[in-house]
C-alpha cells in the first residue's frame, strides 16, 4: 500500500471538513445556476407548487441542507426565496461566506443534521429545504431515522424537501480502474467508498445507496410524504443518473 497517513474519520460530515479546500477545484465546472433553474423547470413541469408567495406577501423561506461551498443560494435568493444555508463543515461554510457568486450575505449555519442538540439552535422553520449533490447517500441506512426526524423539525407546514438522489452506483466495480474507488455490497447494502490522497493524509468518501422505498418508509414515521419522484435527464457535467425526489410535510 502506498497510501500516506490515513486521518481519522468519523463519518462523512469528517470528510467534507478535510476536503473543503480542495472541493471547489475538484467540483469547479458545476453549473449551480443552471442546476437551480433546471430543478425548478422540472418541478413546474411536474406541477409542484414550489415558489408561491406565503399569504402575509413576504417571500418563502428557504433552507440549502448541506449547503457546502454556497453556490446554489444565490441562485435560490434570484428564484425570489429567502434563503439560509446548513452545513457540519466550519470550512465549507467559511468558503461561502466568501464566494463572489453567493450573491448577498446569507444567513449560515453550523450544524450536523443528525445531532438535534444542534439543529435546535436554529430556532426557525422553513417553506423550502433543498438537498443538491446526493445528499441523503452520505447517510447510512441506521441514520435515515434521525436525518428525516431533523429536516421534519425544521420545516414549516405544508413544507416540501426536494433532494437529489441517486438510486444505484453508476459503475460496476470491473469497470473501475482509479484504483480510489470501490463498490462494496453487504446483504442488501451498497455503498460505493472513493478514497482520497490529499496534502496531509488520505480521507475516505462513502456513499449509501438506499431503496426508495426504504426512503418512502422511513421519512413516513416523521410526517414527510413522498409526493414526486422525477427523473433528471443530466444536463451538466457530472456523471450518473439522479432523480430529484420531493416530500411534503403533513400538516399538524
Ligand atoms: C456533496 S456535498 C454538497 C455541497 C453542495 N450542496 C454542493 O452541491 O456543492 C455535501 C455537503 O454536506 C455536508 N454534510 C455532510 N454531512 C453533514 C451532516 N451530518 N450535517 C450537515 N451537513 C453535512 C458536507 O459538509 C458537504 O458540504
Amino acid at each position: 500500500m502506498t497510501w500516506q497517513r490515513k486521518i481519522r474519520m468519523t463519518g462523512n460530515s469528517d470528510f467534507f471538513e478535510a476536503f473543503a479546500a480542495s472541493y471547489c477545484d475538484y467540483y469547479r465546472d458545476v453549473d449551480a445556476g443552471e442546476a437551480v433553474r433546471h430543478w425548478t423547470r422540472l418541478l413546474r413541469a411536474a406541477g409542484v407548487n414550489w415558489a408561491t408567495n406565503k399569504v402575509d406577501g413576504t417571500n418563502p423561506t428557504l433552507l440549502d441542507l448541506g449547503c457546502g461551498p454556497g453556490w446554489h443560494l444565490g441562485p435560490w435568493g434570484d428564484q425570489g426565496f429567502d434563503v439560509c444555508g446548513l452545513d457540519s463543515s466550519p470550512s465549507m461554510l467559511e468558503i461561502a461566506r466568501s464566494h463572489p457568486g453567493n450573491g448577498p450575505p446569507k444567513r449560515l449555519y453550523c450544524a450536523n443534521i443528525l445531532n438535534p442538540a444542534s439543529i435546535g439552535q436554529l430556532n426557525q422553520r422553513f417553506d423550502r429545504i433543498v438537498s443538491h449533490f446526493n445528499f441523503l447517500n452520505l447517510f447510512a441506512p441506521q441514520e435515515l431515522d434521525a436525518l428525516f426526524d431533523s429536516i421534519s423539525t425544521l420545516m414549516a407546514p405544508k413544507g416540501l424537501f426536494a433532494f437529489d438522489y441517486s438510486p444505484k452506483p453508476t459503475i460496476s466495480a470491473a469497470d473501475d480502474t482509479s484504483g480510489i474507488e470501490t463498490i462494496k455490497t453487504e446483504g442488501t447494502e451498497r455503498t460505493i467508498v472513493r478514497r482520497w490522497n490529499l496534502s496531509d493524509g488520505t480521507v475516505d468518501e462513502i456513499y449509501w445507496f438506499h431503496d426508495i422505498e426504504q426512503l418512502r418508509r422511513i421519512s413516513s414515521r416523521h410526517s414527510l410524504c413522498v409526493l414526486h419522484i422525477l427523473n433528471w435527464p443530466l444536463s451538466d457535467n457530472l456523471p450518473g443518473t439522479r432523480n430529484l425526489i420531493i416530500a411534503g410535510k403533513d400538516e399538524p
